[in-house]
């Protein structure tokens, strides 16, 4: 049945990953197998991303590079989608005439279709059009690209909340939210085909549901909740403007609900969020992490910064500081400001120059860093239980002795990465991924921890095992 090859690369979010799925299966659909190596794809696709501008050199830069495969093998199709293609088009095929169809993101459910047409020998192709609703997938379910144990779940599509710096409203267009019989029935799908953990995703999950007038956000966590089988649910991301009493609420009432919430907070000064369009302000940031930590007190906050917004004072910058100082974040993304064509942010000034936002990143990863360590070395002697994804190498593979052996990877509810090894009896077990296994921390690091496998939960001598 599969007589031609696809490679997807990927840039971008959890949203972009989701989308990959979808393409990869309806092209699985009409008889394409995936391949790793892009040299041996009869179709490549780049899945692009436009929050940056980083993000979007690189599409050009990996563009060039499958240009070269393109001049060895010119029978291979090379096809761009994503946030780039959505918003830049045709321009993509004038800067890089190599590439055979550009398709935005509401163009996934019309790619069969387009590709068809590439091999009946048309081209250029370009597609940036709408959608005709929110996208489902229909028919047989390939669960290629993910790994099988945590899956990704888009539940609404789109953006409605028009941050000054961001591109993703344009991007993505207006918000749209699945059909919650939908959302449950692919869960089920996932966890017969072997996951454990589901991500729900969507750019404010907290207002899934409204405009269609479907269930709340809350109600949603409820049902997903009661798929059998599935042992964990974490969701991403919620705009604190619109975090609500009942989804706080469900922290308190679902035992599958993780023990973390990623919860951007993007500046510390109320001038600079209003600024931004945020429409909450650093207090009401601060109440909420209260009232978070009150229903869960082992909940792990991350969070995203933006430092360098147009207008960002060096007393901004430092009320920042202060209020990740206060929070105690396990995780930060911290990112510098970066102008993104048409947004309303980019006309405003004085922009901050990129020495400053250098050093402003660098002190605020000082000390979020700091902070992370310090909250992990106190894990140490604890019990976790993780959720075991797969083997993995050590990570400082110039430790002596044992540069080979192998270790295994997983996360704690509060979603640390946790390398672990096994101990070194004779009856030492073999961990599978999938499977939730008690591991005893012996060492911390900022983005990471380190542990053994602890078998014998009678042996923990009552240590919460729900720290992490
Ligand atoms: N919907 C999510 C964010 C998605 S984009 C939310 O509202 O939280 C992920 C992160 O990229 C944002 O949280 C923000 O910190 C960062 N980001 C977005 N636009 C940016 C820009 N123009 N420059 C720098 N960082 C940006
Ligand atoms: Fe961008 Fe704001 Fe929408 Fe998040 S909520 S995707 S930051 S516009
Ligand atoms: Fe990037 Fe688009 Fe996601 S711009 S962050 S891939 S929504």
């Amino acid at each position: 049945m599969f007589d031609r090859t696809f490679h997807i690369h990927t840039i971008g979010c959890q949203m972009n990953v989701y989308d990959a799925d979808l393409m990869a299966n309806a092209l699985m659909a009409m008889g394409y197998r995936p391949v790793a190596d892009p040299e041996a794809a009869d179709l490549a696709i780049v899945n692009t991303c436009a929050i940056r501008e980083k993000a979007e050199q690189k599409v050009y830069s990996l563009l060039g590079r499958l240009a070269g495969i393109k001049r060895r093998r010119p029978e291979m199709r090379l096809a761009v989608g994503g946030c780039v293609a959505q918003l830049a088009g045709r321009r993509i095929q004038r800067r890089a005439p190599y590439v055979d169809l550009v398709f935005g993101t509401r163009a996934i459910e019309r790619l069969p279709g387009l590709v068809r047409r590439l091999e009946a020998g048309e081209g250029p192709l370009s597609d940036v059009g709408d959608g005709d609703g929110v996208m489902e997938i229909d028919g047989p379910r390939h669960a290629v690209l993910q790994p099988t144990v945590s899956r990704f779940v888009t539940i609404m599509q789109g953006c409605d909340n028009f941050c000054t710096y961001c591109v993703v409203p344009y991007a993505r267009g207006r918000e749209m939210s699945r059909d919650p019989g939908r959302i449950v029935a692919e869960v089920e799908v996932l966890v017969a085909a072997g996951a454990r953990e589901v991500t729900l995703l969507g750019q404010n999950v907290n207002s899934y549901g409204n405009k269609e007038g479907l269930c709340s956000f809350a109600e949603l966590l409820t049902r997903v909740a009661a798929v059998e089988g599935l042992a964990r649910i974490r969701f991403t991301t919620s705009h604190p403007k619109d975090l609500s009493p009942a989804l706080i609420d469900a922290f308190a009432r679902l035992d599958k609900l993780c023990d973390h919430i990623h919860l951007p907070v993007q500046s510390g000064s109320d001038r600079i969020l209003a600024r931004m369009n945020r429409r909450y302000g650093r207090q009401t940031y601060l109440d909420l992490v209260a009232r978070l930590r009150a229903v869960r007190p082992q909940i792990a906050i991350t969070s995203d910064i933006i430092v360098g917004f147009p207008g960002e004072t060096e007393e901004d910058f430092n009320q920042t500081l202060d209020l990740v100082q206060a929070v105690g974040f396990d995780g930060l993304f911290a990112f510098h400001y970066s102008d993104r064509p048409g947004t309303p942010a980019s006309r405003l000034t004085p922009k901050v120059p990129m020495a400053v936002k250098r050093r402003r990143l660098d002190a605020l990863n000082e000390l979020q860093n700091a902070a992370a360590l310090a909250r992990h070395q106190a894990l140490v002697g604890r019990t976790v239980e993780v959720l075991v994804e797969g083997a993995s190498k050590r990570s400082d593979p110039g430790r002596p002795g044992d540069d080979d052996r192998v270790q295994w990877t997983g996360r704690t509810s509060s979603n640390k990465v946790v390398n672990f090894s096994l101990p070194s009896s004779a009856d030492a077990p073999s961990p599978e991924a999938g499977q939730l296994h008690r591991v005893r921390i012996e060492a911390a690091f900022a983005h990471s921890l380190l542990g053994v496998w602890a078998p014998d939960p009678a042996g923990l001598k009552g240590e919460a095992c729900h720290a992490a």
